[in-house]
């Protein structure tokens, strides 16, 4: 594939998008079951860091496989090539300078050791903890109960295995968490670690 391809380099470097922007670029990457509130947490943090002034950009599961992954399932090698094109794109907006956030299930802990290898210290694994239990008793699309009938095919938690992190840098456990409070230990993990001021 590589064959008669030659890498351009930039004329606008990494380091100056990055001075522009008055933050570090870094990859939220949320993982956790269907149901589980990642978007929604996302949605939050995204919210908080815009109105904070950064330069934000999230990339949402559902969404994506509206577009650019449109092509994709959801047996084990259709999410395989689904989170290997995600880390790709987020891997061109770190290098504009991005704050990313990407929320996918990413149930496989090889893709996202993968996406990680992409981003080097830019990335953050966030583990949206919670239960299957509780995820299927909100069940927001009703997937949940397809999926028990056996109308749906491979669906993570039920009939695909869902992996979690063994050690994610930011674990919220929404148990215990308002929506608020776990955007604020977000936002708050970006100010400890140096990526927002
Ligand atoms: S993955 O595993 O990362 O490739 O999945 P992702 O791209 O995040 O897509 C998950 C959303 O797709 C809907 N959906 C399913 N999820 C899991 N398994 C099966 N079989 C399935 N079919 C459709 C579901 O609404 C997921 O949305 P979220 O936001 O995670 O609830």
């Amino acid at each position: 594939m590589t064959n008669n391809i030659v890498w351009h380099n930039a004329a606008v470097s990494h380091n100056e998008r990055q001075g522009r922007n008055g933050h570090q670029p870094c990859l939220l990457w949320y993982t956790g079951l269907s149901g589980s509130g990642k978007s929604t947490i996302a949605n939050a943090v995204d919210r908080l860091l815009f109105d904070l002034g950064c330069h934000t950009y999230l990339l949402d599961g559902d969404n994506v496989r509206h577009g650019l992954n449109q092509d994709l399932g959801f047996d084990d090698a259709s999410r395989v090539e689904n989170i290997r094109r995600i880390a790709e794109v987020s891997r061109l907006m770190l290098d504009a300078g991005l704050i990313v956030g990407t929320a996918f299930i990413s149930p496989f802990i090889s893709d996202r050791a993968q996406a990680k290898a992409l981003a080097g210290d830019a990335f953050i694994e966030v583990f949206v903890d919670t239960p299957l239990s509780v995820c299927e008793q909100r069940d927001p699309k009703g997937l949940y109960k397809k999926a028990r009938a056996g109308e749906i095919a491979h669906f993570t938690g039920i009939s695909s295995p869902y992996q979690a992190p063994v050690a994610a840098d930011i674990h919220l456990k929404t148990a215990q968490l308002s929506i608020e409070q776990a955007a604020r230990q977000v936002l708050a993990y970006l100010q400890w670690c140096g990526v927002v001021p």
